[in-house]
Parts: structure tokens; C-alpha cells; sequence
């Protein structure tokens, strides 16, 4: 049995063998003479999942609470219903009897998808609108479409689909909102628009009520076809860990994936979560870009305005295949090594500083969190390549050169043009092509929340850390041995340009000799004491001293401290 003194609880009360359909109001209220909020839990769908014991029958009455009547939805007809329901099911009858009303306020977009979503799931529905008979119409006949307060009145969980500046106008209506969840689905058109979030707003504006932020991040469209791929999730926030619990459930239910993101504060994140577009793709995009339209111009005016200039030879054939080629490759390598350039930058830090509580600066963390778009972007880049370097045989363009050259070959009177160190330089630098695009692949895979969720820390940071690395140096070792000797021929610098591989191999050569670096024992040995929290004398010497270093300390040294 809960102890019902003092704290906030959900009392739950089954009702079983109904023999008509009824539903307690679920609502929340102050308990008579107690001093918190306790939570006459109602048939809340949380029973019917038992996710909280079960009291026995009675066991409210003992407890000298109050439980709400039973209300009867009664204004729709049972047959209406069987026949709205989707999917062939015969009639909604064992799931409505057993759920409670949900109410909702307005009467738009969001409020028809998500009252078909509800009956779907087995809810009944009561919708509040300013012209209840207007309204009427656009919903389904099994809904209840009534005026605000009757419909508030009806449940104790109340959802409101209409914006923000509205929300005033439901003034008059407080008194019936005492004890309520209010649930906010709220969104705006820009970020952090107001000063504090819409729900906080709205909790100001009804402090007596239970608000909820939640089923904002659905889109109407979503919430009426059912979850998607890429809209399961339900972020949850509010103040009352019952009334949460009460949303999370009903997301549960409509089968959604709630997440709970604790209290009423994390809200502002909630509603800003919509208006992303690819936030964090943004930088690591930009950068890619960046890099392909340098790498195909720089290629460009090596390999084709070169041999124009000098003998009029026409080469702008390569442009669609070659070049891509050329291109795409050199910006996989870079995006990689630009992966395990940001880990080396921050562990300099920590040797300079000698202490990982200091933070890094701006530009770094951000490049830090962008590694694994950095990453996965690499990897779409080599696979287009691959891609690319299986088809350059089967263009005409390399069939006539064959014959050409066989045809010279044959008028130079030469029978044989296997040249050994040509056949073991390019059967080794294919195998390390698809060596290193075997790794990145595992790398990716891990990368998927479903996979990297079974793997521990270890497990993960090995194959992404360790793995990661060999993966870089076996494409450096592919493009070293692609390249060959030609970064050492002088006819290979047209207009003094380097070959693009020579190019491509600074910066992955130079992050390998960065990882060497510190892997050498006085290095790495001082690193990982650095990593299980050691400090230079320095650092200390700072923290105590200044107040000014605050401002630099890392929220990992705040919770320490
Ligand atoms: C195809 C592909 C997919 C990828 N997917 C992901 C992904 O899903 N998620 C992801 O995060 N990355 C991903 N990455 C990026 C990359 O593989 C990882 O970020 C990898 O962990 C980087 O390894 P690292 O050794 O450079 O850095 P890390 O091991 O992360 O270390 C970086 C720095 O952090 C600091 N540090 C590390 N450990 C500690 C410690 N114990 N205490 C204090 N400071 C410490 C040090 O300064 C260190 O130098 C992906 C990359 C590719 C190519
Ligand atoms: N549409 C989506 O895809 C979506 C997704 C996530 C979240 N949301 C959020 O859901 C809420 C509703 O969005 P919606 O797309 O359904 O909007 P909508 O189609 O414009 O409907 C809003 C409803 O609010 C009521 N209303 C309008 N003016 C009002 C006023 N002056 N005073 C009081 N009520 C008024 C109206 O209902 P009555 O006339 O019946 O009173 C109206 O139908 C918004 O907060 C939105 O941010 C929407
Ligand atoms: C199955 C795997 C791979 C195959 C079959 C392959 C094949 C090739 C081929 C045929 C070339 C020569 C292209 C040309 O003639 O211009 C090449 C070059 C190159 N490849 Fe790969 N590759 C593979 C994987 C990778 C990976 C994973 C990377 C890097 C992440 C990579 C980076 C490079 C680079 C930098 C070049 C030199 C490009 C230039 O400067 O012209 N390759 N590869």
C-alpha cells in the first residue's frame, strides 16, 4: 500500500466488470484536510497497465479519500462508434470501457488528428470549442463537441490545441481547471520567442492546475496517421510527477515512445526541439560542401585546364566521372581525419592545461559534438566513391584507351605489359580501400542508437576510437600506395600544383603523427592520469586563487565540486 500521508501519490482505483460503459474522471485534487497534492488517480490508463500496484477494492474508501463519481459519456451512440473505428475492429467497446475521457480545447488541426487518434486508441473524446455546433461538424459523431466548460468539466486530463496567445481567453475557466493535468502541445514559429516557455506561461496563468508539456514535436499529420519513424517520440515535461506520469502513459498508449524529461524547466527545450532543422548536420554539411567545391576546383584546373592550356588537349570528358572521383574520395579522407583531429586538439588541451575539468573553447566542443555527423558524412562520401571507382571500366572513354594502347603496344611490337610493382601496387591499395570502408561500415552501423544502446562504454569507444583510427590509417595507406612515386615526379606539379592525393594526405598523415605523439609513454602515461581526474599543481593553484577561472571550469568539475 502507498503511504498516503504528506506526499503526492496516485491512488489508483480498478474498475472492473463494467457492465456499461463508464469512466472515472482521472482527475487530480487537493486531498480534504492533507497537506500535499494527492492524486485521486482515477482510472487512469496507468491501472490498466499496472504500472502502479493495485489497491485492493475499498482500500480508497479506508483511506478516507474521496474518489470521484463515475461519469457516463452517454451523448454518443455505441454503434456510431463501431462503425468510425479503423482497422476492422468489430467495436471499440472493451477498449472505451476501460479508458478514461480525454478532453480537449479547440477545435483545429491538431485537435481533429489527435481526437482520431484517441478514438483509435480506444479513448473517448469530449472537444471544448468556442461554436461547439460549427465545429461539430468537422469531427467524427462519436465526439462529444461541446462548449469549453463542459467540456473541462468532463475529464481530468485536458489538452489544449490552441496557440499561446490564446490562452488568456480561458480565464473564465479557471475555477474549473483546479486540480486538472493541462496538457500544453503548444509550438511557436521561432526560437525562444517569449521569455519564458509557453507552459510556463501557461502554469502562471493556472497555478492551481497541473501543467504538462507534451505532443508538441507531433506533427497534426503524425498524430492522425500514427507514429513514424522519424516521429515516435513524445518529450514530457511538468512540475507533478503524477500528472507527467499521467501524459507519459497516455503517449504510451496512443504508441508513441514517451521520454520524460523531468520538471516544468525543460520545457523551453521541448518547444524549441520542432523548429530545428538538421541543427547539428549544419556545420559538419557546410563543411563538406566546403571541401568538395575546392577539392573538384583544385582538380579541375590541375587535370583539365593544365593539359588545355599547354597541348589543347581537350579532357572535359573527365569532368562527370573522374573528377567526381577525384573529388569525392579526398573529401572522405578529410572529413575523417578531421574526426580524430578535433580528439587531438582537446587532448592537447588537457596536457596544457594538465586537467580535463577546464572547458575547451567554444569552436572545439562544438567540433567535438559534430564528430559522429563529420564521421557518418565520411562515410557516405567513400561508399558514393567506391561506387564511382567500380564503374570507371565500363566507360567507353577507358575502353578506347585500352585499345589504343594495345594497338600502340602491338605496333611497338611488345607482347607482354605486366609490369609487377603496377599489379601489387594496385591489388594492395584496393584492399586497403575495402578494408578501411569495411571499418568505417562497422563504425557506422555502431553509430545507429539501436546498436550502440547494446554495446557498453567499452565496446563502443574501442570500436569507434580504436577502430576508427586503423580505419584512417589503412585509407592513408590506400592513398599512399594510389599515389606512389607521382609525388615525386616533377611532371606531376602542373602549374606547381601538387597531385590531389598528396593534398588529401596532410592532414589524415598528420593526425596519425598526432596519435603517435600520444602514444608515447610520458605522453599517454600523463594523459590518462589527466583523465582519471588528475590536476597540474598549476590548475589548482588557479581554482583556488581566481575567481575568474570559474568561468572556465567544465559542468563535469561543477558536479564534482
Ligand atoms: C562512420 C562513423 C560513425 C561515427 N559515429 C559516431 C557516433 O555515433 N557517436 C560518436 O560520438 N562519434 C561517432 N563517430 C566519431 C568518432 O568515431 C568518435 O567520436 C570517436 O570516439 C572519436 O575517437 P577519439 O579517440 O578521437 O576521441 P575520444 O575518445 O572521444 O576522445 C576525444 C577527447 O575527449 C577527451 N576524453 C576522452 N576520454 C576522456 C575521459 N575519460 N575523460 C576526460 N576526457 C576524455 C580527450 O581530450 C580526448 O582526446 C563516428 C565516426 C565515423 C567515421
Ligand atoms: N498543427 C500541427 O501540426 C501542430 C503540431 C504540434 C503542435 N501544434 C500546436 O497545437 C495548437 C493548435 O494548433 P492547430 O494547428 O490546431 O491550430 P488551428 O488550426 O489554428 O486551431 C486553433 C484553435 O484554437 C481556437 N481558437 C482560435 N482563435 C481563438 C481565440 N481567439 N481564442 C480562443 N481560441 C481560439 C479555435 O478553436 P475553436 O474555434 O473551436 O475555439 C481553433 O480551431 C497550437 O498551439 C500549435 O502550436 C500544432
Ligand atoms: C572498397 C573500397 C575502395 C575502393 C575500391 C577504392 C578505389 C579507389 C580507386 C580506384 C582510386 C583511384 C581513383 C582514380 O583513379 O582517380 C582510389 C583513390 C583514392 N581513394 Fe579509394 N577506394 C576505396 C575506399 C576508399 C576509402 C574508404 C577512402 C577514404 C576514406 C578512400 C580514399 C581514396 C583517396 C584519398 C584516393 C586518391 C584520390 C586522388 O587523389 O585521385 N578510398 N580509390
Amino acid at each position: 500500500m502507498p503511504d498516503y500521508n504528506g506526499h503526492v501519490h496516485i491512488i489508483l482505483c480498478f474498475l472492473v466488470g463494467f457492465s456499461q460503459p463508464q469512466t472515472w474522471k482521472g482527475e487530480i485534487r487537493r486531498r480534504k484536510g492533507g497537506e500535499g497534492a494527492d492524486i485521486v488517480g482515477n482510472l487512469s490508463p496507468l491501472c490498466a497497465l499496472g504500472t502502479y500496484e493495485r489497491p485492493p477494492e475499498g482500500d480508497c474508501d479506508e483511506a478516507g479519500l474521496r474518489m470521484d463519481a463515475i461519469s457516463m459519456l452517454g451523448s454518443s451512440p455505441l454503434g456510431t462508434m463501431e462503425t468510425f473505428l479503423p482497422n476492422g475492429e468489430k467495436n471499440g467497446l472493451k477498449e472505451r470501457s476501460g479508458k478514461p475521457t480525454v478532453a480537449i480545447i479547440g477545435s483545429g488541426d491538431f485537435s481533429k488528428c489527435l481526437t482520431i487518434r484517441l478514438l483509435r486508441c480506444g479513448y473517448r473524446v469530449a472537444v471544448g470549442s468556442r461554436q461547439p455546433k460549427r465545429a461539430a461538424e468537422f469531427f467524427p459523431h462519436v465526439v462529444d463537441v461541446t462548449h469549453q466548460e463542459d467540456a473541462v468539466g468532463k475529464a481530468g486530463l485536458v489538452i489544449l490545441a490552441i496557440h499561446r496567445e490564446h490562452y488568456a481567453t480561458l480565464w473564465g475557466l479557471k475555477h474549473l481547471l483546479v486540480g486538472k493535468v493541462l496538457v500544453d502541445v503548444s509550438n511557436n514559429k521561432r526560437m525562444n520567442q517569449y521569455p519564458e516557455s509557453n507552459a510556463e506561461y501557461l502554469a502562471s496563468l493556472f497555478p492551481e492546475s497541473h501543467v504538462v508539456k507534451g505532443f508538441n514535436v507531433i506533427s497534426a499529420w503524425a498524430m492522425q496517421s500514427g507514429p513514424k519513424d522519424a516521429s515516435r517520440q513524445v518529450y514530457v515535461c511538468g512540475n507533478s510527477v503524477e500528472a507527467r506520469q499521467q501524459v507519459l502513459e497516455l503517449a504510451r498508449q496512443l504508441s508513441f515512445v514517451p521520454v520524460d524529461m523531468g520538471a516544468l524547466s525543460s520545457s523551453r527545450e521541448i518547444e524549441n526541439m520542432p523548429l530545428h532543422l538538421f541543427t547539428p548536420w549544419k556545420g559538419p554539411v557546410l563543411a563538406a560542401v566546403s571541401l568538395s567545391i575546392l577539392f573538384f576546383v583544385y582538380s579541375f584546373v590541375r587535370d583539365i585546364i593544365h593539359p588545355y592550356v599547354r597541348n589543347q588537349q581537350s579532357d572535359f570528358y573527365k569532368i562527370p566521372v573522374e573528377m567526381v572521383n577525384k573529388t569525392l574520395p579526398v573529401v572522405a579522407i578529410t572529413l575523417l581525419a578531421l574526426v580524430y583531429l578535433a580528439g587531438l586538439l582537446a587532448a592537447a588541451h588537457q596536457l596544457y592545461y594538465s586537467t580535463k575539468y577546464r572547458r575547451f573553447p567554444r569552436w572545439l566542443e562544438d567540433w567535438l559534438q559534430s564528430r559522429k555527423q563529420l564521421g557518418l558524412l565520411s562515410f557516405f562520401f567513400a561508399g558514393v566513391h567506391v561506387l564511382y571507382s567500380l564503374c570507371l571500366p565500363m566507360r567507353r572513354s577507358e575502353r578506347y584507351l585500352l585499345l589504343n594502347s594495345a594497338f600502340q603496344q602491338v605496333r611497338a611490337d611488345v607482347e607482354s605489359s605486366w609490369n609487377e610493382e603496377e599489379v601489387w601496387r594496385v591489388e594492395m591499395y584496393l584492399s586497403f580501400g575495402i578494408m578501411s570502408l569495411g571499418l568505417l561500415s562497422l563504425l557506422a552501423v555502431t553509430s545507429i542508437p539501436s546498436v550502440n544502446s547494446a554495446l557498453n562504454w567499452r565496446e563502443f569507444s574501442f570500436i569507434q576510437s580504436t577502430l576508427g583510427y586503423i580505419a584512417l590509417l589503412i585509407a592513408t595507406f590506400h592513398a599512399l600506395l594510389f599515389g606512389w612515386k607521382r609525388a615525386f615526379q616533377p611532371e606531376s606539379y602542373r602549374f606547381y600544383l601538387p597531385p590531389s592525393f598528396t593534398v588529401a594526405l596532410v592532414l589524415p598523415v598528420t593526425v596519425i603523427l598526432g596519435k603517435m605523439a600520444l602514444l608515447l609513454p610520458c605522453v599517454g602515461r600523463r594523459l590518462r592520469r589527466i583523465r582519471r581526474g588528475w590536476e597540474g599543481d598549476q590548475f589548482r593553484n588557479d581554482m583556488s586563487g581566481s575567481a575568474s577561472a570559474a568561468a572556465h571550469v567544465s559542468p563535469e568539475r561543477v558536479t564534482i565540486m
